[in-house]
């Protein structure tokens, strides 16, 4: 070990062990503190600098490779390293899928500690690149210079419009490539970018809260329609329809293109008004003969393709016969509800999002479905006593809450009610197996399968079915 005047510690040979939490991998120093350092692939073997210091770990970075890993690969992304996302693409596919797994067996084991069967093994997506039905971009012109660009002296236009570098809010990152999204999505992108740059557009400054131009958001679908969302700052309608003239001319595949005016201290669509340009202010996905509807702030599955097969191991996981009252929590557009329905009796959804519930109102009519129910609010509020004397009791539960998992109200009341059968979808095995813990007085864990929706970054969904304990 040597110390360098900064303080900083440089250790010396040390083997990367394992892939930790949020994509960052991790070793142990000579002494046995973990350290935390991105950008490495278990079993590579590196001179770390550590660049910070906390009571049970460093965290650092790799100035020298000694040995690489046999599980690396080639990232095929030019922004791959200074762009925060895609962190895995220099860990190969396989191994990746191993630590998704290994994820949530330790979250599993170690914070549900319960009784666990073999699980199935973990489903792989086909598309391991091109994957995201939906991507957001920033505009800024305080454009984010990687270290060759300073090195090379050359002067670089300031504007860009890609990703925020992590950590630094008022920074972004241009995308000439982004292998997230299938095309047009880079054609379109990069054709607004310069179309704006050249016609003196203003784009926006984090630090002063100015410029015209603020994010774009591309929705596409497996059925191939786009939407294209800009979000303007100011409020200049000569420059917006110049701007909305050219992409809808240039693109005229686009399904629906809109804008929305937000000069709010942050950009969130969520409370905006969203205003129609061209087309129509939705896009249609399919899935197994179902069309959903999805506007500009719908929820729906990034992954589409992996959706499906989530999906099916859900309704796989259910064991539907036909006869049973199915409740889908978190239903969001009430995919899951809608999915299921052919083989269930009735399905009640319930979602807090009201636009969420207007659109799986909408779908189910498309779609000619009409034994399923939608209902909004807050699932710890709605979800009680009055409402299954209302809509009956449920013999199978399928939930899908966000990353927080389930409030405890609604764990306790599914332990009220105890259905035969309750199939646990979730983002975050962590809360899951937190939840988990709480059902094992009455449930056991017969069946786990992870599913990997986003490939080359570090998360996974996991799919878990549990099943009433017969009483003795
Ligand atoms: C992971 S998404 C699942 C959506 C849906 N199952 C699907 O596959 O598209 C979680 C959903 O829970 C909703 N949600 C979040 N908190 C909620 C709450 N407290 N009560 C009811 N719904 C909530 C979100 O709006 C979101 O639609």
């Amino acid at each position: 070990m040597r110390r360098k005047e900064t303080k900083k510690v440089i250790f010396e040979n040390i083997k990367v062990l394992d892939a930790g939490a949020k994509g960052v991998s991790v070793a142990k120093a000579p002494e046995g503190q973990v350290i935390f350092i991105p950008n490495v692939v278990p079993g590579d073997v590196v001179d770390v600098q550590t660049f910070k210091k906390r009571k049970a770990y460093y965290e650092g970075k790799a100035i020298k490779f000694h040995e690489l890993s046999e599980h690396r690969v080639e990232p095929v992304c030019q922004h791959f390293g200074v762009c925060g996302g895609c962190k895995w693409q220099n860990m190969n596919y396989s191994q990746q899928l191993f630590y998704k797994n290994q994820e949530v067996y330790n979250n599993l084991k170690r914070i549900g500690k319960i009784p666990l069967p073999d699980f199935e093994p973990i489903l792989g997506s086909e598309k391991q690149f091109f994957y995201r039905n939906k991507m957001e971009f920033g505009f800024s012109d305080s454009r984010w210079l990687t270290n060759e660009e300073i090195a090379s002296g050359e002067s670089f236009q300031k504007n860009a419009l890609g990703f925020h570098i992590p950590k630094m809010w008022d920074k972004i990152l241009d995308i000439e490539k982004c292998h997230l999204q299938e095309d047009p999505s880079n054609e379109i992108r990069n054709a607004i970018r310069d179309f704006a740059t050249e016609k003196g557009m203003t784009f926006f400054n984090a630090r002063n809260h100015a410029g015209l131009l603020r994010t774009l958001m591309m929705r596409t679908a497996s059925t191939g329609e786009i939407m294209v969302l800009i979000q303007f700052f100011e409020d200049d309608k000569a420059n917006r329809e110049l701007l909305l003239d050219f992409v809808y001319e240039k693109f005229p595949q686009i399904t629906s293109l809109q804008y929305v005016i937000n000069s709010k201290a942050n950009d969130t669509l969520y409370d905006q008004n969203i205003i129609l340009y061209k087309g129509r202010d939705y896009i249609l996905e399919e899935m197994e003969g179902l069309h959903f509807s999805i506007n500009a702030k719908s929820f729906y599955q990034t992954n589409s393709d992996q959706a499906y097969e989530l999906y099916k191991i859900s309704r796989e996981f259910a064991g539907l016969t036909g006869n049973e009252l199915v409740y889908d929590l978190y239903t969001g557009t009430g995919t899951i509800a809608q999915f299921v329905s052919k083989q269930a009796k009735k399905v009640i959804g319930v979602e807090a999002v009201p636009e969420a519930i207007a659109d799986a109102k909408e779908n189910a009519k498309r779609n000619n479905i009409t034994n399923c129910e939608f209902y909004v609010g807050d699932m710890k509020n709605v979800f009680n006593e009055e409402f299954i004397k209302t809509h009956g009791h449920p013999d199978v539960i399928i939930t899908d809450p966000p990353r927080d998992g389930m409030h405890k109200d609604v764990v306790e009341q599914i332990m009220k009610i105890a259905p035969e059968k309750v199939v646990y979808v979730s983002c975050n095995s962590a809360t899951q197996a937190r939840d988990l813990a709480l059902m094992d007085e009455k449930y056991s864990v017969t069946r786990v399968r992870p599913v990997d929706m986003f490939p080359q970054t570090h998360h996974v969904e996991n799919v878990v079915l549990l099943e009433k304990r017969i009483a003795n």
